[in-house]
């Protein structure tokens, strides 16, 4: 056997597993958490979350933050806000990186726990935290969000009863405690695209994917909805038809060219597809609603 099918064989079997473990963990933290904040990538918002949440989550207050705000299509975000507001959840642009839409964030927990908070003071529970989980599949932002929100606060493992030992709980200027999601959360790979959409961003590193047919398919998507973007980055003239033909003149443009004249495929696509990541091309969000609702 390959040492590839060996890798890919390796990855269905252990996948399953981990998962059912996982939420198996996050089912019994759920029991004495208030309110669950779902981070996701704003540039693929269908793709970063994990669609087996909606059930395991069902009936728990929710917040979505649309993290990486700072590198997608403004207009896209406000859409997907629109959206999940249609649906009953609280949705909230941030910028993790930055500390932008953070303090929103503590806002918006009191306003969507306001009926909780409510029932905790008649019982005389005043200033009783709300208890928060972080859940999102990994290099979403939890950590970046953590750091953010707590000011750096190193983690505290909790002993109390009900409380798995171990976790991550941090306080937060006593009025919320904030849970990591316990254990891995993994994508779901329903569809060629949420596993293509989770490699254009660097969420997944998966080194049986050819990098050049993963730029393709990248210039393909914004060809068709950033082509000036596109233009305006590689100081184009024209956008050939052709995704192909695109790249070798984009190479081209960068002086990505070996023996014989001819464009260093594998090179540009490198080149695309980190410019891309780093956000160089532009704002960009690849899951649009109109796609999904
Ligand atoms: P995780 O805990 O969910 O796995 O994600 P983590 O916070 O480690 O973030 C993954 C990467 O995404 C990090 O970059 C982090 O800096 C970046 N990131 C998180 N939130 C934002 C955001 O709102 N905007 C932008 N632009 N980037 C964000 P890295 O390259 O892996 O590490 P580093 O360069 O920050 O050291």
């Amino acid at each position: 056997m390959k040492n590839t099918e060996k890798k890919e064989k390796s990855n269905i079997n252990w996948f399953p597993g981990h998962m059912a473990k996982t939420f198996r963990k996050m089912s019994d933290q759920l029991k004495i958490i208030d309110l669950a904040c779902e981070i996701v990538d704003a540039r693929i918002p269908v793709s970063s979350r994990n669609p087996d949440l909606d059930k395991l989550l069902s009936g728990k207050p929710r917040i979505i933050l649309l993290n990486k705000s700072d590198m997608a299509d403004e207009k896209a975000t406000n859409k997907w806000i629109e959206h999940f507001k249609e649906e009953g959840i609280c949705a909230i642009p941030v910028d993790c990186k930055n500390g932008k839409g953070v303090g929103v964030f503590k806002s918006e927990i009191k306003r969507v726990m306001a009926p909780k908070l409510k029932k905790y003071e008649e019982a005389g529970m005043v200033g009783k935290p709300i208890r928060v989980m972080v859940v999102g599949i990994p290099n979403v932002g939890k950590s970046s969000f953590i750091n953010r929100i707590s000011g750096g606060a190193k983690a505290k493992a909790e002993n109390r009863p009900g409380v798995t030992r171990g976790n991550q709980w941090y306080t937060i200027d006593r009025q919320f405690e904030l849970l990591d999601t316990p254990g891995v959360l993994w994508p779901k790979f329903e569809d060629k695209t949420t596993g293509e959409h989770l490699s254009f961003t660097g969420a997944v590193t998966d080194r049986i994917i050819d990098t050049e047919l993963l730029a393709l398919d990248l210039l393909k998507i914004l060809k068709e909805d950033y082509k000036d973007l596109l233009i305006s980055r590689y100081k184009l003239d024209t956008v050939p038809e052709d995704e192909y033909d695109l790249l070798c003149l984009i190479g081209k443009k960068r002086g990505m060219v070996i023996r014989g004249g001819e464009t260093d495929t594998l090179r540009a696509s490198n080149m695309i597809l980190e410019e891309f990541r780093s956000c160089k091309i532009g704002n960009i969000t690849l899951e649009r609603v109109e796609d999904y609702a």
